[in-house]
């Protein structure tokens, strides 16, 4: 919340001197959803690029008139677009439907976790384990299933036991993964 805070006193400073959709976004939008429209995990904010315009205007007069859910994450947004123009609010949300869509925003990051903790060297980079069945292969498990195995494997409960040979060789890939990298890597193998 400090963050938050911190964001909206920047920008009851700000001066709109360019009134393009870009210039908009890039002012006002982009400290909280991200350089690229794509949203930040850490902010709760969602990706914007790509969204239908008449849906953006329709939430940014929601959040305004208090008419979308009044909690937390909502109240930020509604103070952001009291504060807007109507010609502002024509030319941002013109600007984010002209956007490509593109990847969800842990992609990125949960990409580099699974090739960098090297997961890739016997799961494949595209998580089909493809070399002959010694490793399973993990493209489109679900996600929850995934998560499970992981806490199992880091917290001893599959891959201690003397004979299993290919358990004891996940053990220690999973040792040090926290419960986000360990939830966001199960989302990630499941978009593979
Ligand atoms: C201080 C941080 C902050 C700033 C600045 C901010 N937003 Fe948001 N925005 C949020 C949060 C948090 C949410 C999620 C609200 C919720 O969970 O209901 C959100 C949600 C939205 C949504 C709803 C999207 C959907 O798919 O339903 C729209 C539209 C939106 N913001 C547009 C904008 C625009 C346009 C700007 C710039 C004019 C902007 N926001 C600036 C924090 C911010
Ligand atoms: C040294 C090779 C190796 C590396 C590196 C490795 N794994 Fe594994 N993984 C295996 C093997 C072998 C198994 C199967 C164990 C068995 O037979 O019970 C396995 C099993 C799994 C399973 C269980 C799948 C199922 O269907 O039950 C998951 C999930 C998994 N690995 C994810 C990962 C992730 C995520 C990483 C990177 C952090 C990783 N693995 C790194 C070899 C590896």
């Amino acid at each position: 919340m400090y963050r938050v805070g911190l964001v909206l006193v920047l920008l009851s400073t700000t001066v709109f001197a360019d009134s393009s959709g870009q210039a908009v976004y890039e002012s006002t939008c982009a400290a909280c959803h991200g350089v690229d429209a794509n949203g930040i995990d850490a902010l709760s904010t969602p990706k914007l690029r790509g969204q239908h315009a008449p849906y953006l205007k329709r939430q940014l007069a929601h959040f305004r008139q208090g008419v979308r859910f009044t909690g937390r994450y909502a109240q930020t947004m509604g103070a952001i677009a009291k504060d807007l123009t109507m010609a502002q609010i024509a030319t941002v949300t013109q600007y984010l439907a002209s956007l490509e869509p593109g990847s969800p925003s842990f992609m990125a990051d949960t990409e580099s976790l699974f090739s960098g903790r090297n997961c890739v060297s016997c799961h494949g980079e595209d998580g089909r384990s493809s070399a002959g069945g010694m490793a399973p292969s993990l493209a489109g498990q679900n996600p929850w299933y995934v998560e499970r195995q992981l806490q199992d494997f880091r917290d001893g409960n599959r891959g201690s036991h003397k004979s299993d040979l290919r358990g004891r060789m996940m053990r220690p890939q999973a040792e040090s993964l926290s419960d986000e990298q360990i939830k966001a890597l199960g989302k990630y193998v499941s978009t593979l």
